[in-house]
């Protein structure tokens, strides 16, 4: 099954069932654009035969950022650029879409002074995000095009489709969670009017691209939040998604404040895969995507805790996913993902950095990724053993040093 193609509604096929989820590369130059890493990066993962790839998110405005290494879709200029990297990212006859992002509150600080969101509720997490300021029409108006304008950047720089990213508690998951939006105005208050931003932008994409260019969406099952956005809203979201004609729908879950693919289950329960994962604790979402099964027909990509061959052509064959989303195993088991594929590794083992100190573990594993992921893009080799305490602080450092390369 892992080896049989897709087709999805728009018309194109996926060469196959394996997917790259998103993972924000951080390492784009002084202009925003991408490099020369990020072509070794995905001509790699292209060279995993995954039908497709989906970058790591590229913002829509280069005042409001993820990261400070984040690629900003905004610009002409950098076509020659961008289409160089989709033809490395493409030469397998495999896909790669562009996530398109909107960081809102949960910008870094060292890139971002004033960040913009639904409402004045700060992120408060180390003191590393600033108070936002309440968007006004115009501000999302201008947030629409944005989305728009990168997505035909997308179309025309040769990246064979685009995934919006309405999850993991970044602007679009700030408009449909009741935590974080407190508007009373057309945008804020039912789930009708929370989606209203997400199917706006999905709307007016299509009017640019067409009916023939995949467009993805990102979504979270729930940001286990109280009072947040809920299972039961999510279900109606892919309601609302289906009625627009989306090419194919991710499940992810969690924000900041939860960082649900690393550590949480669907209740909201600690999890870390760890050497001994059980299919018990592979697939955190299988759960929920059975109940959209139920309300939806849009092909469905489930990402987060597979590992096993048997386990990913088991939930394909009984129909409970279209696609298997892996992210972290694209970086810590590189050399296996193309044998995976082929039924020659028949389990990717967890390979994670532990400090052993509870309050570090996740920062040190941000900082490990990232570092890893810099290594690839430079063309050298994935590496277990890195200094637990120098991984805990590297993205402050990579970041702070990125601000100031930039000037911003
Ligand atoms: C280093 C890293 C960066 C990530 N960046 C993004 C991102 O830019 N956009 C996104 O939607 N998810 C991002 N994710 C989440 C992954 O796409 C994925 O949902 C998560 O890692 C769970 O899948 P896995 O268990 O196969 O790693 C990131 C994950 C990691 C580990």
């Amino acid at each position: 099954m892992l080896n049989e193609s897709l087709k999805l509604p728009c018309g194109v096929s996926l060469k196959n069932r394996l997917v790259k989820s998103a993972m924000t590369e951080r390492i784009s130059n002084k202009k925003f654009e991408p490099t020369n890493g990020h072509e070794q990066l995905y001509s790699d993962w292209a060279d995993t035969e995954a039908g497709l790839l989906i970058t790591g998110n590229v913002v829509i405005d280069r005042k409001h950022l993820e990261s400070a290494g984040n690629i900003v879709f905004d610009d002409e200029k950098m076509l020659p650029k961008l289409r160089s990297w989709a033809a490395a990212a493409t030469k397998n006859g495999n896909h790669c879409w562009v996530q398109i992002s909107h960081s809102g509150r949960q910008a870094s600080r060292f890139a971002t002074r004033r960040p913009l969101a639904p409402s004045v509720v700060q992120l408060k997490k180390m003191g590393l995000f600033g108070k936002p300021k309440a968007m006004t029409a115009n501000d999302i108006q201008q947030t629409i095009s944005g989305f728009v304008r990168a997505a035909c950047l997308a179309k025309k720089s040769g990246f064979t489709g685009v995934q919006i990213h309405a999850a993991h508690g970044y602007l679009i998951s700030q408009f449909l969670s009741p935590n974080t939006n407190l508007r009373t105005d057309e945008w804020g208050g039912s789930l009708e009017n929370r989606s209203r931003l997400l199917l706006t932008i999905i709307r007016e994409i299509r009017k640019k691209v067409g009916a023939e260019f995949p467009i993805g969406v990102k979504l979270n099952s729930a940001d286990f939040q109280r009072g947040g956005f809920t299972e039961d809203d999510s279900l109606e979201v892919v309601k609302m998604l289906h009625a627009e004609g989306v090419d194919l729908l991710e499940i992810s879950g969690g924000t900041y404040e939860k960082l649900a693919f690393f550590v949480l289950n669907e209740e909201g329960n600690e999890l870390r895969p760890t050497r001994e994962s059980t299919k018990k604790r592979e697939a955190y979402f299988i759960d929920f995507a059975k109940k959209i099964r139920t309300v939806c027909t849009i092909p469905l990509l489930v990402t987060g805790g597979f590992r096993s061959y048997d386990f990913c052509n088991e939930v394909l064959e009984n129909d409970e996913v279209d696609l298997i989303g892996m992210a972290r195993p694209f970086i810590t088991n590189l050399n296996d993902m193309k044998a995976f594929l082929n039924g020659e590794v028949p389990y990717l083992q967890n390979k994670v950095l532990r400090t052993g100190i509870a309050q570090f573990e996740d920062s040190a594993e941000g900082g490990f990724y990232a570092r890893n992921i810099i290594r690839i893009a430079n063309g050298k080799a994935f590496k277990l053993n890195m200094s637990p305490l120098w991984c805990s602080i590297f993205l402050i450092f990579h970041e702070f040093r990125k601000a100031v390369a930039k000037k911003i």
